[in-house]
C-alpha cells in the first residue's frame, strides 16, 4: 500500500479514535483551552520530545542499505565467517557524514567525511567506522575532545573560529598529514559516492590457526574520485545545502547503485616491531609497496531507508562491533574509540539501542547476552530464562573456540610520550605534497590561506613553519597565498 492509498482513520497513540484534528477544545467560541483536550495535550507532548541529541561529531549524515559480496579469498588471514568463501553475501548499512557541522549543516563543506559501514553477519554486526581519509589529526584519544572544541563553535561568539581551529592543529605537528589532505582537492568531495573510505586504524585479522596479522581496510569508489573547489562549493551551497543527501538518495532511487571495492593491506604480526613507520600511528599510512592492496569484495548500496529518523538518525555504529577473526590493535586512538561510541550511544539512544532494527544483529545465528531490563526493553527481555551464569543447566556457555591468541603487551605502565617513539611527522605530508601537480599545489595553498585567515599571526607562521618542514615549497606557497589574501 502506498502512502496515498492509506485512508485509515486517525487515532491517538493508544489507538482511540480522534474526532477532531483541526479545532482545540475551548470554553466558549473565544474562550481558553481545556486541559481535558486529551488529543491536544498528547500531540504537543509528543512533539516536545521529538528531538534527540545529535551525534557530538558527524551529526549531519546520509545512510543507505545494501549488500557486500566476497569476491576474493582472504580466509588465510581471517576465520571470520563472512570471509569463509568467495561468493558470501551479507546485508550492509552505510552512513556517510561531515564531521564538524551540526545536523542542519550544509553538505558541501570543506571537512573530512565519515564513512561508516555495518556488515550484518551470522556472527554478529561488524562495523568499520572510518573516514574518507586514511589518517587522522592526532595520535592520542586524550586530544579528541579538544579537536571537537577546535572545529566547533567558539563559546562566546558562537562562530567557527580560525584561531581555535588552526591554533590547535598547528600546535600538533602530527596533524599536518591530515590537514594537508583536508586542504587539498579531496577536502570537498563532490558527493559521498565520489570518495574512498578507510578504516584508517590498524586492526587485526586472526586465522583458523590462531595467527595474527595487522590489517588496514580500504574501500575504493567505483564512481571515481570527484571533488569540488571552494568556489564550486560556495555556489552549490547557495542553491542546495543537502547536495550529498540528494545525490545519494536520487542515485539509489534511479537504480544507479554506488559501489566500492574493499581491499586490505596485511602486515605479519612480527613486522610491527621493525617497520620503519610506527604501524599503530593513525597519522601515518603504510606504504603500498611494502604492503600491497589485496582485493576482498564489493560493497553496493541499493536501498534507501523508508524512514530517515528510524534508520539513519538512530544508527549507532561502534568500532567495538567486531566478529571472531577481526579484532583490535594497540593503536591508542582505536582503543579510546572502543569505549567512546557505546558510551555516546547509551546517552543518545539508551541502553537498549541494540533493539532498534538498524542496530539489531538480525543476521546473527544467536543473540544470547545476559543483559536484562533497562529503559525501553521491548523484545520480551528473554522471558522467564534466569539471567545468571554459571548454572547447572550449562545455559549459554562461553565459546572458548573464539578466544584470541595471546598478545605481547608492554609491562611498565606510564604516560609515555608518543613523540619520543616516532616524531617523523613531516615525511608523509611532504611525500603527498610532492605527488601533487602544480595546479593541485596552488589550490592547496589557496584553500589553506582562505581557511586560516582570521587566525593569529603566530598561528599562521607556525603552520607555514610546519609546511616548510614537510617541503620548503609547501611552506613558501602557503606563505605567498596567505600574504596575497591578507591572512598574514
Ligand atoms: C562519530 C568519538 C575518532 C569516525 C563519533 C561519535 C563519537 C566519536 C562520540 C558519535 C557517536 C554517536 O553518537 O553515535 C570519537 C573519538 C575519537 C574518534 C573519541 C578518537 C579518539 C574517529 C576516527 C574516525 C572516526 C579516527 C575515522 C577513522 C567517526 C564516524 C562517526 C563518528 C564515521 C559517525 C558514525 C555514524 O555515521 O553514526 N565519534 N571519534 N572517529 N566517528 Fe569518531
Amino acid at each position: 500500500m502506498t502512502f496515498a492509498d492509506n485512508t485509515d482513520p486517525l487515532t491517538t497513540a493508544a489507538g482511540a479514535p480522534v474526532a477532531d484534528n483541526q479545532n482545540s477544545l475551548t470554553a466558549g467560541a473565544r474562550g481558553p483551552l481545556l486541559l481535558q483536550d486529551l488529543w491536544l495535550v498528547e500531540k504537543l507532548a509528543h512533539f516536545d520530545r521529538e528531538v534527540i541529541p545529535e551525534r557530538r561529531m558527524h551529526a549531519k549524515g546520509s545512510g543507505a542499505f545494501g549488500k557486500f559480496t566476497v569476491t576474493h579469498d582472504i580466509s588465510r588471514y581471517t576465520k571470520a565467517a563472512l570471509f569463509s568463501k568467495v561468493g558470501n553475501e551479507v546485508e550492509t548499512f552505510a552512513r556517510f557524514s561531515t564531521v564538524a557541522g551540526e545536523r542542519g549543516a550544509a553538505d558541501a563543506e570543506r571537512d573530512i567525511r565519515g564513512f561508516a559501514v555495518r556488515f550484518y553477519t551470522s556472527q554478529g554486526n561488524w562495523d568499520v567506522v572510518g573516514n574518507n581519509t586514511p589518517v587522522f589529526f592526532h595520535r592520542d584519544p586524550l586530544k579528541f575532545p579538544d579537536l571537537n572544541h577546535a572545529v566547533k563553535r567558539d563559546p562566546r561568539t558562537n562562530l567557527r573560529s580560525p584561531e581555535n581551529n588552526w591554533g590547535f592543529w598547528t600546535n600538533l605537528p602530527e596533524a599536518l598529514h591530515q590537514v594537508t589532505i583536508v586542504m587539498s582537492d579531496r577536502g570537498i568531495p563532490k558527493s559521498y559516492r565520489h570518495m574512498h573510505g578507510f578504516g584508517s586504524h590498524t586492526f587485526s585479522l586472526i586465522n583458523a590457526a590462531g595467527e595474527r596479522h595487522w590489517v588496514k581496510f580500504h574501500f575504493r569508489t567505483k564512481q571515481g574520485i570527484e571533488n569540488l573547489t571552494d568556489a564550486d562549493a560556495t555556489e552549490l551551497i547557495g542553491q542546495d545545502r543537502e547536495s550529498h543527501q540528494r545525490d545519494l538518495y536520487e542515485a539509489i532511487e534511479q537504480g544507479d547503485y554506488p559501489k566500492w571495492t574493499l581491499y586490505v593491506q596485511v602486515m605479519p604480526e612480527a613486522d610491527a616491531a621493525t617497520y620503519r613507520f610506527h604501524p599503530f600511528d593513525l597519522t601515518k599510512v603504510w606504504s603500498k609497496k611494502d604492503y600491497p592492496l589485496i582485493e576482498v569484495g564489493e560493497l553496493e548500496l541499493n536501498r534507501n531507508p523508508e524512514n530517515y529518523f528510524a534508520d539513519v538518525e538512530q544508527a549507532a555504529f561502534t568500532p567495538a562491533n567486531l566478529v571472531p577473526g577481526i579484532s583490535v590493535s594497540p593503536d591508542k586512538m582505536l582503543q579510546g574509540r572502543l569505549f567512546s561510541y557505546g558510551d555516546a550511544t547509551r546517552y543518545r539512544l539508551g541502553v537498549n539501542h541494540h533493539q532498534i532494527p538498524v542496530n539489531c544483529p538480525h543476521a546473527a545465528t544467536l543473540v544470547n547476552s545476559y543483559h536484562r531490563d533497562g529503559a525501553m526493553r521491548v523484545d520480551g527481555n528473554k522471558g522467564g530464562v534466569p539471567g545468571v551464569q554459571p548454572n547447572t543447566y550449562g545455559r549459554w556457555a562461553e565459546q572458548p573456540q573464539y578466544a584470541e591468541p595471546a598478545e605481547a603487551a608492554g609491562a611498565v605502565a606510564d604516560r609515555f610520550d608518543f613523540r619520543e617513539d616516532d616524531d617523523n611527522y613531516f615525511e608523509q605530508p611532504g611525500n603527498l605534497f610532492r605527488l601533487m601537480t602544480e595546479d593541485e599545489r596552488q589550490r592547496l595553498f589557496e584553500n589553506t590561506a582562505r581557511a586560516i585567515k582570521g587566525a593569529r599571526k603566530e598561528t599562521v607562521e607556525l603552520h607555514i613553519e610546519n609546511c616548510g618542514k614537510a617541503d620548503p615549497a609547501y611552506g613558501a606557497g602557503v606563505r605567498k597565498a596567505c600574504e596575497e589574501i591578507g591572512a598574514l
